[in-house]
């Protein structure tokens, strides 16, 4: 990639992790933050968003046909900005075959659990459920399938006493930021591979 890459965020709710891509790496190292969208017009996100003079615009369920018409008004409202990467901030929807398609490879998201274990809704929770020890954050490529695109970023927490998920997420949220704005430097700077001898492996340039 040259240039600037032109990252578009799609988020449902609080956005912290756009804040955090928003304070640093927004407008530095060739990355600038061009379109904000959520599905829910109360999203924190969109707030954020506008305070920091990017586009918002806003796709609820029920303005679209279906889940396949509100995404592809999704990817082409993207599509208008020109933008090349599509991050995931705590966006609770599935994205439809139509929208992946539009953007194949270019699409990527934070999960609070070390993937393959845990992927879907209330990772946190599934994890306290099973009695896990270590925790951990995932940053990935998005496929059609529910958190089981290829791994870009890991990183595990050591919480042997955790009993409540509100703790747990305190404690993953910053490890969130950090890998999620690492992610975003490394492909600004073109230095995420798929492997072409195992395309579930991603290779970082160092
Ligand atoms: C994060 O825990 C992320 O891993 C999950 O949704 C949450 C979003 O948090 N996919 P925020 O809106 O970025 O604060």
């Amino acid at each position: 990639m040259s240039g600037t890459l032109r990252v578009g965020v799609l988020a449902s709710g609080t956005g912290t992790n756009l804040q955090a891509i928003l304070d640093r790496v927004h407008g530095r190292g060739g990355v600038e933050v061009v379109a904000v969208g959520s599905d829910q017009p109360s999203a924190q996100a969109l707030e954020r968003a506008a305070l920091a003079g990017v586009e918002t615009a806003v796709f609820p369920r029920e303005e679209h046909a279906d889940r396949a018409e509100r995404d592809l008004a999704v990817a082409r409202w993207l599509q208008g900005r020109g933008v090349e990467l599509v991050v995931l901030a705590g966006y609770m929807q599935l994205l439809a075959p139509a929208f992946l398609s539009r953007f194949a490879g270019q699409v990527i998201n934070v999960h609070p659990a070390l993937l393959p274990a845990f992927p879907g809704i209330r990772a946190i929770e599934q994890a306290l459920d099973y009695g896990v020890k270590v925790f951990g954050v995932t940053v990935h490529f998005v496929d059609e399938g529910v958190d089981s695109g290829a791994i870009i970023l890991q990183r595990a927490l050591d919480l042997p006493e955790a009993t409540e998920a509100e703790a747990v997420r305190s404690a993953l949220r910053p490890v969130e930021h950090d890998l999620l704005c690492e992610a975003v430097r490394l492909i600004a700077r073109d230095a995420v591979r798929i492997d072409p001898a195992n395309p579930r492996r991603v290779l970082i340039a160092s």
